[in-house]
């Protein structure tokens, strides 16, 4: 069979490098895909972005089934049109995605059904957003409601930090559309967990535990990222919170969308913190899987993981049983010149070395030009190592890292220090 994964970065790379090892799956193809999904074999990059267009080259190629990877086609209805016209497609649609797509529908959303969250509010304009803040103080959480690429929430530690961003967002229109609303909450203290799941309709499926480091230095220190790397399993999330997050964040979640008339559909990752005494909140639902998190979570799944999504697709997902590889995969992000702001392009990449049974290096922001590999985005490789314990698998992986170079290129070198620094 054929398959279709939807996206171009890590997190698709390392989907659909995980779809490729089915012994039915003749061959993958990525829509754009990367440098790193067109030098394998087993997969094939489409130089498709539109969605109708993708709808119709799944229909011409016989494509079995198709998993989106970001969550613009998916806020964009990508799966929508999908179904429309009776193609086999595994995320949620586009009213689904409107847990990520809006922050003030997934914050009405989850005080109408008492799903753990920080106090809010939504304002439209200045003046009351500014008041609100005054009367709050600081720190104080600002987020753009649309989606901002990773730019629409400030953590604002002072009260002047707050009043810039209230002013970059609805006074000087810096994010767009997006920034017109912004939701003001409450600031969350504590250990922040990756909470991934796949859900069929009805069905819930949890993927293995993980955790990201979202600033760009050392020591969670440097401005916000998409991520600079993660790890999977997460420690800290042990199996009293793992029951207490499904039973108080999760399963709500998917029975108040069906309540609501919107069955959701796709992965969902509840972003979690959890306080000192180990009580979970939702930061935000993403209608999507985590990037880097899907690369150290799909290093870590055995078996046939097609068969998983077609499960998924047809609504029998309790029929499966995942298998975990028990080592901690953990996965560092190597980023180019100037992330996150705008990332120069165009640097060669050494050659990077070959996948072994502990090591393996999914590609994002890489091209080939001339049969030669460059940067072509932010976030360039995320390289995963695989060991028995946090430790080794950090030396697994900076091993590997330490035979890559490029100009310009940056990396944090204390990815999983909390769960090296805690008891296993
Ligand atoms: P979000 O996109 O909503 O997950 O926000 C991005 C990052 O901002 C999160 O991963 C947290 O590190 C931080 N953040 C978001 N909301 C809060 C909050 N209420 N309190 C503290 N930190 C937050
Ligand atoms: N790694 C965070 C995210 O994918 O949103």
């Amino acid at each position: 069979m054929k398959l279709l994964v939807v996206g171009s970065g890590g997190r698709e790379h390392a989907l659909a490098w995980k779809l490729a090892q089915a012994p039915r799956v003749q061959l993958v193809y990525v829509a754009p895909g990367n440098g790193g999904t067109a030098q394998d074999e087993r997969l094939a990059n489409v130089d498709i972005t539109d969605i109708h267009e993708l709808a119709d080259f799944a229909e011409r190629e016989g494509v079995a089934l198709t998993v989106v990877g970001p969550e613009a086609p998916l806020a964009a209805g990508i799966v929508n049109v999908f179904r429309q016209r009776g193609l086999k497609v595994f995320g949620p649609s586009k009213e689904a995605a409107q847990l990520e797509s809006s922050k003030d529908f997934a914050k009405a959303f989850m005080k109408r059904h008492n799903i753990p969250t920080a106090a809010y509010e939504t304002f439209s304009d200045a003046t009351s957003a500014h008041a609100y803040v005054e009367k709050h103080g600081a720190p104080i959480v600002i987020k753009a409601d649309g989606l901002a690429a990773g730019k629409g929430v400030v953590v604002a530690m002072s009260l002047e930090e707050a009043h810039q961003a209230i002013d970059m967002m609805l006074a000087d229109n810096k994010l767009g559309d997006a920034g017109a609303r912004v939701v003001i909450e409450e600031f969350l203290a504590g250990e922040e967990a990756s909470f991934i799941v796949m859900v069929d309709g009805k069905h819930v499926l949890a993927l293995a535990s993980s955790q990201d480091h979202k600033r760009l230095h050392d020591g969670d220190q440097g401005p916000n990222t998409g991520g600079m790397g993660a790890y999977s399993p997460a420690p800290i999330v042990t199996p009293q919170l793992h029951a207490r997050v499904m039973r108080e964040i999760i399963l709500p979640t998917v029975a108040g969308m069906e309540k609501e008339g919107i069955r959701y559909t796709g992965f969902l990752y509840a972003g979690l913190m959890i306080d000192a005494q180990g009580n979970p909140k939702t930061l935000e639902f993403n209608c999507r899987m985590g990037d880097p998190e899907t690369q150290p979570i799909m290093a870590r799944l055995k078996g046939d993981f097609s068969k998983v999504v077609e499960h998924a697709i047809a609504g029998t997902l309790n029929q499966v049983e995942l298998e975990w590889d028990r080592r901690t995969a953990l996965g560092v992000v190597l980023a180019a010149h100037n992330y996150p702001d705008t990332p120069r392009k165009g640097d060669r990449i050494s050659e990077i070395p070959a996948e072994t049974a502990d090591s393996v290096t999914f590609h994002a922001g890489t091209q080939m030009v001339d049969g030669k590999l460059v940067t072509s985005g932010g976030r360039v490789l995320c390289v995963v190592g695989l060991a028995d314990s946090v430790r080794s698998a950090q030396n697994v992986a900076y091993e590997t890292v330490n035979r890559i170079s490029f100009d310009g290129m940056q990396y944090r070198n204390d990815i999983g220090y909390r769960a090296a620094g805690r008891k296993q």
